[in-house]
């Protein structure tokens, strides 16, 4: 089935053509790898999926409707999460406080709206659980791998019932064993059926993990393939423009 549907999407800032043309289709449980070089328009395609800001041309559907995300609550709305590179957790919490902040959970004490941190926690505990992730709910972020931080964003995203998950750069500041760890989850989300576009620099993460690998330069797409069907080698060639296109 197919989940997110790009057709011909442009974006420009000012003069500058950030993204021109760019067609793009993924189904639910496909992960897809998105490379190119710095300012070959990964982000901005990210951020536009993500709902930050609108294409100055083309359009969207997602889940067989025409969508238009004016700001990204409405992409969230939709089921389409982002796990930022700087992971945006607050250190002094839990990792349980993390997974809910913003959506926290209450209990009623007579008048009283009260945080319910037992529900939280378990409810937290339950999804690092899922995720065969060894992150302890009640442990403070600030004392966190990069590979735990990672847990905790991906189980905000559980917790939010995504259908899409898009995650820039992961793996970019975490150690190799922890790098592992993040490449498990995605394979878990997969098996979830969600989507996840994973933009990375990392040659190896995207042929061990992904299903697909898209290459973009200067703006515009300039392969979509099956992983099984090109090579680290052809990507290179792709990302650096030694080769036009494949
Ligand atoms: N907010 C912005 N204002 C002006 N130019 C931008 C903005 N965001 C991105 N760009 C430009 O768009 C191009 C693509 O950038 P980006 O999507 O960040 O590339 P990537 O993530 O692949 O490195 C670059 O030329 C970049 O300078
Ligand atoms: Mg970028």
């Amino acid at each position: 089935m197919t989940l997110l549907t790009l057709d011909a999407i442009g974006r420009s800032f000012g003069a500058i053509q950030a993204l021109a043309g760019v067609d793009l289709s993924i189904a639910a449980g496909e992960v897809v790898g998105l490379m190119g070089d710095n300012g070959a328009g990964k982000s901005t395609l990210a951020k536009i999926i993500a709902g930050n800001f609108p294409p100055s041309s083309g359009t969207m559907m997602f889940d067989g409707q025409q969508v238009a995300f004016a700001r990204p609550v409405d992409a969230r709305a939709v089921g389409i999460e982002v796990v930022y590179q700087d992971l945006a957790l607050a250190d002094n919490l839990s990792a349980a406080a993390n997974v809910f902040l913003g959506r926290e959970l209450h209990r009623r004490i007579g008048p009283f709206l009260l945080l319910d941190h037992s529900a939280m926690q378990q409810r937290a505990t339950a999804l690092f659980r899922e995720l065969k992730s060894e992150t302890r709910a009640e442990d403070l972020v600030r004392q966190m791998s990069g590979g735990q931080r990672q847990a905790v964003a991906i189980a905000r995203t559980r917790l939010a019932d995504a259908r899409l998950i898009i995650m820039d750069e992961p793996t970019a500041a975490i150690s190799v064993r922890q790098v592992a760890e993040v490449l498990a989850l995605i394979g878990r989300l997969r098996e979830a059926g969600i989507a996840v576009i994973l933009i990375s620099h990392r040659m190896p993460d995207i042929f061990e993990t992904c299903d697909r690998v898209v290459v973009m330069r200067r703006g515009r797409k300039v392969a979509d393939k099956p992983i099984a069907a090109s090579s680290p080698q052809e990507v290179t060639g792709l990302i650096t423009g030694a080769l036009e296109t494949a």
